[in-house]
């Protein structure tokens, strides 16, 4: 792993079409393919994890949404979080994921390097919502990108009518991030 790629698992904190997390997400794959940084993405969709139910995981198992996101965190050498901040926090549908996901046998976020980016509509950059799920990565035992963070403002203004991210300082903002988690993912892996 220390030449190949870096696999990716970008999971998304929101599910609106329009979401600008989602469109950052995207464009955080491009950012990667023409700055050639090497690494190579899959994308979770969490919006089909049903809420967390502990009976219905004890009478049937995991679900089968789970079950795919579980195998997706496993087959991943890292995993990019890009959320919205919902009231100072982690949005509910992340949270359920993560919760989903985080339960034994074989807990699949253990040990992965990851790192956290987001827009708000308006002026918080998600630097709450950031800063709880680095909380919540204590328990999971992952291993938290420190720096450089991301907190986009004001969605509206750096993507365009496409949703298509045109401001240059957020451009560069997000290479660099990534370039930092394959440095960061390849030196765990070298231990
Ligand atoms: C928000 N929004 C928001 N923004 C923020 O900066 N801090 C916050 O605490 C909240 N809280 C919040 C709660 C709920 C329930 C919603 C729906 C929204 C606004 C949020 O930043 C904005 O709607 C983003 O556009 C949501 O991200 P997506 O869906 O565009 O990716």
């Amino acid at each position: 792993m220390t030449t190949d790629s870096v696999k990716v698992l970008g999971v998304p904190g929101s599910l609106r079409k329009g979401s600008f997390n989602r469109a950052l997400l995207r464009a955080a794959i491009e950012i990667a393919e023409t700055e050639k940084i090497p690494m190579t993405f899959t994308v979770a969709e969490i919006g089909d994890i049903p809420l967390y139910d502990d009976d219905l995981r004890e009478s049937d198992g995991f679900p089968a949404p789970v079950t795919r996101f579980r195998e997706q965190i496993a087959a991943a050498d890292a995993v990019l979080f890009v959320s919205p901040e919902y009231n100072y926090s982690v949005p509910g549908v992340l949270k359920n994921a993560i919760d989903w996901a985080s339960r034994a046998p074989n807990q699949p976020f253990a040990d992965k390097p990851f790192a956290v980016m987001g827009v708000s509509g308006a002026m918080s950059g998600t630097m709450r919502m950031q800063y709880h799920l680095r909380q919540i990565a204590v328990f999971l035992d992952m291993h938290p990108l420190n720096r450089p963070e991301v907190f986009v403002r004001n969605g509206k203004t750096v993507f365009d009518a496409d949703l298509v991210l045109t401001d240059g300082p957020t451009k560069q903002a997000v290479a660099k991030q990534l370039s930092a988690l394959v440095a960061w993912t390849r030196r765990l892996s070298a231990r």
